[in-house]
């Protein structure tokens, strides 16, 4: 239950709350870089949503409750304020809420409209598989084209073997697809990454990122924003509403 009580406490605060902002700039006590972390360790909470059938009709009907900062079709905000979600791995969006859910990954604006109160599982999962299929048309927040070769270059060396060629990220392995994605949120991950204050990230990937400069962190995210999107597979196929996550097989 000790997993609990922050997103408890977070989902009773106001909004904009001084205590709400110090949590926000405070690591998470249970994620990265504290002794308790182990990358993905599959918290019950997403062990459970993952074994549910989600149905894209019905979560396209529950995002109601995110779309306020997230839009009706998944876009964010091109300034990267609210990431774009269109698109994302249906077992990423599944492991992105429940890790906030449990004080992983602190994300205070967020918590009280995707606490237990506000979604349940099968919401979750609703909304994961309406979001994977989910297709946005308009243009994503790109940065200032200035050094895109510096860019593609570091990507190659240091990124691909988990995010992919075209960042398209993979579903089987949760990694996030991270193509057209906003240059903000990008730019914005990759400091919280580097600087160890986002509350879940990879140990391999923390460590690929230590040589890089201010600058190179701002190459990586203007390439990476500028990739063509919409490239990961759509779980749910046209015509198609009820999916079972595929990385179920796989499950304790
Ligand atoms: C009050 C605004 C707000 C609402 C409402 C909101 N979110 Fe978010 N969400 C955010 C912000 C801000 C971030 C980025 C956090 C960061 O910068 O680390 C985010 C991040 C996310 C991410 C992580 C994306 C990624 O690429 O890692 C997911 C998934 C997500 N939200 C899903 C949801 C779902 C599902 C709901 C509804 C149940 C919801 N959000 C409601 C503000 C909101
Ligand atoms: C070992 C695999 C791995 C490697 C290597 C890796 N990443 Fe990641 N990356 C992840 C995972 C996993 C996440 C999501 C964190 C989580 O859920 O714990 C992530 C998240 C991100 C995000 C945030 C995406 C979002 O939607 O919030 C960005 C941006 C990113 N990675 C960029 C990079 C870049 C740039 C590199 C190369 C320097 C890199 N990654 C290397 C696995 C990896």
């Amino acid at each position: 239950m000790k997993l609990l009580s922050l997103t408890v406490l977070l989902a009773l605060l106001p909004m904009g709350s001084a205590l709400a902002d110090a949590v926000d700039a405070a690591k998470s006590p249970q994620g990265y870089g504290s002794k308790a972390y182990v990358w993905n360790r599959m918290n019950p909470e997403q062990i459970d949503v993952l074994r549910k059938s989600g149905d894209a009709a019905r979560g396209r009907e529950a995002f109601r409750a995110c779309s306020g900062c997230h839009k009706p079709d998944g876009f964010g905000l091109i300034d990267g304020t609210y990431p774009k979600l269109a698109g994302q791995h249906a077992a990423v969006i599944v492991k992105q809420v429940t890790d906030v859910r449990a004080g992983i990954r602190a994300n205070p604006k967020m918590a009280p409209f995707a606490s237990r109160h506000a979604v349940n599982t099968q919401e979750i999962a609703d909304i994961a598989v309406f979001l994977a299929a989910q297709r946005t048309a308009r243009e994503n927040g790109k940065g200032p084209g200035e050094r895109l070769s510096r860019g593609e270059e570091l990507y190659k060396k240091g990124c691909t073997t988990c995010h992919g060629e075209r960042g398209q990220g993979s579903e089987a392995r949760i990694y996030p697809a991270v193509a057209a994605q906003h240059y903000g949120y990008l730019l914005r991950e990759l400091e919280h990454i580097k600087g160890g204050t986002r509350g879940n990230a990879h140990p391999r990937m923390v460590r690929a990122l230590r040589g890089y400069s201010a600058g190179d962190l701002a190459a990586v995210a203007d390439y990476l924003s500028r990739m063509p999107g919409g490239e990961p597979t759509p779980v749910v196929q046209a015509g198609e509403t009820v999916n079972d996550f595929p990385v179920v097989a796989r499950l304790p």
